[in-house]
């Protein structure tokens, strides 16, 4: 008998055209001739250039580029793709609020979806009765944290971490621990009141951060310790057991806010509703972004009633723009929420990544070039032993179908954040052609 196809959004990789195919390579120099160029090399990475492809479809966990070959996603919008291209739930809301109102009046008036979803976005706040503000992107949500923290506290500095990354708005740029290069220009428009620490991965390295951390609340008026309870960009680094919780509470001993950008990490892509719980902390602020929007735009500073509630005594300050809580982006929020509601997915991330990680160490482990795999849920980061190396490795597994990223502050972490909801066969397919990658790359 033969086998049944794969479901849709569950396709192997096919490969037609060595990407860029013609027809992207056509559409990628008209894009060159319109887009501002921005010159991001990271430092060891860049030794070959980067192939790239134009996307013309996306179904589940497979991108279609215009030349018609068919990738595994293993980036999925940065995350934000969170269950699958064209999930039906937030397919469906949004043609069903499309029909009604797409947009309201930012804070002024709201929709009665706006209404639903920030209850909803309100009670995943561990600490209950919290107080939501809605924004855009990312960088958005970093920037109502830092101003609520402002309010709250009436301090200006903020401590923030090696190696993370908040976005590139001021606000998170002024925090960006991730590469000096991307602050570098910017300085003189930057909060100058920014104190970084160093970010732990092995148990040894907690006290060195922590006493960065006490040094810098004891000398420096800081109103937000800002953390990623995993780095994300900075290389998928998980910090040791008891860090974030000894963190929590020496940000509360100086009455500075413990603000987690939970952005990448949130919403179940680490095995759990929020990367911070698994800590058993409960942060002051929570930013929530990427996935939260269902693939739209949409991002959130969440917090107790208490200290949201500094808004309302500071007279005359607004957080708001034009599309805030738009109501197309607040019903595939709703979906998305739904989706996650019962934990299922969630619980899902946690058992798939952990079987990934296990596979990928299992046999990526005797391969020259390897180092280390570390993440949490589907936030996997696969350490090679140069940037150069996973920039190569990068290039080639997309010509042979699977969209990858590179991250950390060398550019040697493969980062692999695919939708929840990714079939387990293309864990395991990309698992076996990574391996093939990196065997052909320590023959040359
Ligand atoms: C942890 C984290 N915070 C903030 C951001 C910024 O989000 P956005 O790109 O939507 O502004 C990102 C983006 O990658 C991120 O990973």
């Amino acid at each position: 008998m033969t086998p049944a196809p794969p479901p849709p959004g569950s396709l192997p990789p096919s490969i037609l055209h060595s990407p860029p195919g013609p027809l992207s390579r056509s559409a990628l120099a008209r894009l060159q001739r319109a887009e501002c160029p921005i010159s991001f090399d990271p430092p060891a990475a860049a030794t070959e250039p980067e192939p790239s492809i134009v996307y013309a479809s996306a179904s589940g966990s497979n991108v279609f580029d215009l030349d018609g070959n068919c990738f595994v996603d293993l980036a999925s919008g940065f995350g934000a793709i969170l269950l699958g291209h064209g999930a039906s739930g937030p397919t469906e809301a949004l043609a069903r609020q499309a029909s009604r109102t797409w947009t309201s009046l930012g804070d002024v008036f709201a929709s009665d979806t706006k209404v639903e979803l920030l209850e909803r976005i309100a009670s995943i706040h561990p600490a209950g009765d919290a107080r939501v503000l809605p924004c855009q992107s990312g960088t958005d949500a970093i920037t109502a944290a830092l101003k609520t923290a402002v309010l709250h506290t009436g301090r200006a500095g903020v401590v923030a971490f090696e190696g993370a990354y908040h976005g590139l708005g001021y606000a998170g740029l002024a925090a960006c621990g991730y590469r000096e290069s991307f602050r570098a220009s910017f300085l003189n428009q930057l909060n100058p009141n920014v104190v970084f620490a160093p970010f732990p991965e092995q148990e040894q390295d907690s006290a060195r951060s922590l006493d960065a951390v006490r040094a810098a609340l004891a000398s420096t008026p800081i109103g937000a310790v800002l953390l990623e309870p995993i780095l994300g960009r900075g290389g998928c680094v998980v910090p040791p057991p008891g860090f974030l919780r000894a963190l929590a509470g020496l940000a509360r001993a100086h009455g500075a806010l413990l603000v987690a950008d939970e952005i990448w990490t949130g919403l179940g892509r680490c095995g759990a509703m929020l990367a911070s719980s698994r800590d058993g902390v409960v942060p002051d602020l929570i930013c929530l972004g990427k996935g939260l929007g269902g693939g739209l735009p949409l991002s959130a500073c969440v917090g107790p009633a208490p200290i949201m509630e500094a808004w309302k005594r500071t007279v005359g300050v607004v957080h708001t723009s034009t599309f805030q809580g738009n109501a197309l982006s607040c019903a595939t929020a709703l979906a998305c929420l739904d989706a996650i509601r019962d934990g299922a997915l969630c619980e899902r991330a946690g058992r798939v990544g952990s079987r990934f990680m296990t596979r990928l160490r299992e046999t990526l482990g005797p391969l020259e070039g390897f180092r280390k795999v570390r993440g949490a849920g589907l936030m996997t980061g696969i350490v090679l032993s140069s940037g150069a190396l996973a920039g190569a490795v990068r290039n080639e597994l997309l010509r042979r179908g699977y969209i990858v990223l590179t991250g950390g502050p060398e550019g040697d972490t493969l980062t692999v954040t695919p939708a929840l909801t990714i079939a387990e066969e293309l864990l395991d397919g990309f698992v076996d052609e990574l391996a093939r990658v990196l065997e052909a790359k320590a023959r040359t």
